[in-house]
C-alpha cells in the first residue's frame, strides 16, 4: 500500500475542504484524506482505514481522487455514480478536493476503550451465538452502531453490532449476534470455547447506522447476524413509540438459521403503525412443511407493502456484503432514493484482502 501510495501522491500537496464542519485541510503527497484530515485534528467519521467499515464515506463535491483500493467492495454501484467515495482510501488528484460528510455522523457518542468479559453465550442457530459482555462501566450508542471487540494476541479489531436498543444510562451488559466465519481467526476461537474467560477489549460506539428522524414508510431488510443492527434500531423505535409504517424482510438460507422470532413477534404487536414481518428462505428443501416466501429477500420488497409510495420510503439493511448491493439495486429500482437507503455490510478480512 505504501508503495501505491507513493505512486499516486508523487505531486505537491493539495487541499481538502470538509462540508460540513467547514474545515480545510492540506494533503501532504502520499497521504489519504482521512489520514491528514486526522493529523490535522478534523473529526473526520472513520474506523477501520482499510477501506471495509465504510465509516468513512462520503460525497465528492469537487475534485478527482484515485482509489487506493477498490471503493466497490464496500460501497455500491450505485453510490459510486452518485459521487461516494472512502477518505480512507482517497488520494486527492487536484489543487482543491471538497467533500460532504453526513451531518448526523457528528452528533454519534465519542468512541471510548473498556474493558469486557463474556458473561454468557447462547447458541442461535448452528452458526450463529448470542454472547453477553459484561463492561467495566456503562457504555452509551445510538441503536445500530457497532463496537470493535479484539483480545491480547489478536493483531487486529473485529466490529460487533450492538443486539439491544441502548438505555438512558448507558449499557453496562451488552449482547452481540456473532456468526462463525470459517477460517475466521476471532469468530472460531470463540466457538471452540476460547474466549470465554478471556478480557475483552471493547472499543465504541462506531458507525453511523441509526435510525433517520421522519414518518416515510420503512424497509428493513436483515441477513443472517444483520438481525443485531436492525433490531436494535425497531427496538429503540417501539420504545419511542414512533409511528411509521415498517416492512422487515429477514433473509435466511433455512427454516434453521431463522432465529430471534419471539422478539421480532413482540416487536409487531407492539408497533405503533402497520408492521409487516416477511422472513424468507433461500434454501429450504422443496418438500419441507415450509409455506413462507422462498427465493432472495429482495425479490419481495415491491409487493411486502402495498400502496407504498417508495419515493417518500426509507430502507435499512445489515448483513452479508451480496445481500445489501442487492437490496440497493431492489430498492432504487422501485424508487426509494438512494440518500434514504441505510446500511452496514458486514465485510471481513476476505474483502480487504481482495483489495490488497
Ligand atoms: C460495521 C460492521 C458490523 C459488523 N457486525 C457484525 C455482527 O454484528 N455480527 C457478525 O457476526 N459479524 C459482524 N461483522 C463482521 C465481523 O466484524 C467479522 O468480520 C467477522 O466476524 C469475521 O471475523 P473473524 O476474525 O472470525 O474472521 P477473519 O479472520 O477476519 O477472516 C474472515 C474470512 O477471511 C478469510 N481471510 C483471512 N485473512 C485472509 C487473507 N489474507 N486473504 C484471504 N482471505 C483471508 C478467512 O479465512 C475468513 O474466511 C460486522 C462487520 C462490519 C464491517
Ligand atoms: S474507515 Fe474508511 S472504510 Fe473504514
Amino acid at each position: 500500500m505504501g508503495f501505491l501510495k507513493s505512486i499516486f501522491g508523487a505531486k505537491e500537496a493539495k487541499i481538502v475542504e470538509v462540508a460540513p464542519f467547514g474545515s480545510r485541510y492540506e494533503v501532504p503527497s502520499g497521504e489519504t484524506m482521512l489520514e491528514a484530515a486526522l493529523k490535522n485534528g478534523v473529526p473526520f467519521p472513520h474506523n477501520c482505514t482499510v477501506g471495509t467499515c465504510g465509516s468513512c464515506k462520503c460525497k465528492l463535491k469537487t475534485g478527482r481522487v484515485s482509489a487506493l483500493s477498490d471503493f466497490g467492495y464496500t460501497l455500491s454501484q450505485q453510490e459510486i455514480a452518485a459521487g461516494f467515495i472512502l477518505a480512507c482510501q482517497a488520494i486527492p488528484k487536484d489543487a482543491l478536493t471538497q467533500v460532504e460528510v453526513e451531518s448526523q455522523a457528528l452528533d454519534m457518542p465519542k468512541p471510548e476503550a473498556f474493558k469486557g468479559r463474556i458473561s454468557a453465550t447462547e447458541t442461535l442457530t448452528h452458526d450463529i451465538v448470542r454472547i453477553t459482555v459484561e463492561l467495566d462501566r456503562p457504555i452509551h450508542f445510538i441503536a445500530g452502531q457497532y463496537a470493535n471487540l479484539n483480545y491480547e494476541g489478536l493483531p487486529r479489531a473485529r466490529n460487533y453490532s450492538f443486539a439491544d436498543a441502548p438505555d438512558r444510562d448507558g449499557r453496562q451488559q451488552v449482547n452481540f449476534f456473532v456468526r462463525k466465519v470459517p477460517g475466521g481467526a476471532f469468530t472460531e476461537a470463540l466457538f471452540r470455547g476460547e474466549l470465554d474467560n478471556r478480557p475483552l477489549d471493547v472499543e465504541g460506539p462506531h458507525g453511523n447506522f441509526h435510525l433517520h428522524t421522519g414518518n416515510e414508510p420503512m424497509v428493513c431488510i436483515a441477513g443472517g447476524s444483520g438481525l443485531a443492527p436492525i433490531l436494535s434500531v425497531l427496538e429503540k423505535a417501539r420504545k419511542d413509540r414512533v409511528k411509521r409504517p415498517c416492512v422487515f424482510l429477514f433473509g435466511a438460507r433455512t427454516q434453521a438459521d431463522l432465529y430471534g422470532l419471539e422478539q421480532i413477534h413482540l416487536i409487531k404487536a407492539n408497533w405503533a403503525d402497520n408492521f409487516v414481518f416477511l422472513p424468507v428462505l433461500s434454501h429450504e428443501p422443496d418438500d419441507s412443511a415450509w409455506t413462507g416466501a422462498r427465493g432472495l429477500v429482495t425479490q419481495f420488497i415491491a409487493d411486502a407493502l402495498p400502496g407504498i409510495d417508495w419515493n417518500k420510503a426509507e430502507g435499512y439493511m445489515c448483513g452479508p456484503p451480496g445481500m445489501i448491493d442487492a437490496g440497493i439495486s431492489a430498492m432504487t429500482q422501485i424508487g426509494v432514493p438512494l440518500e434514504a437507503i441505510f446500511y452496514d455490510k458486514f465485510t471481513d478480512e476476505s474483502h480487504s484482502a481482495k483489495s490488497a
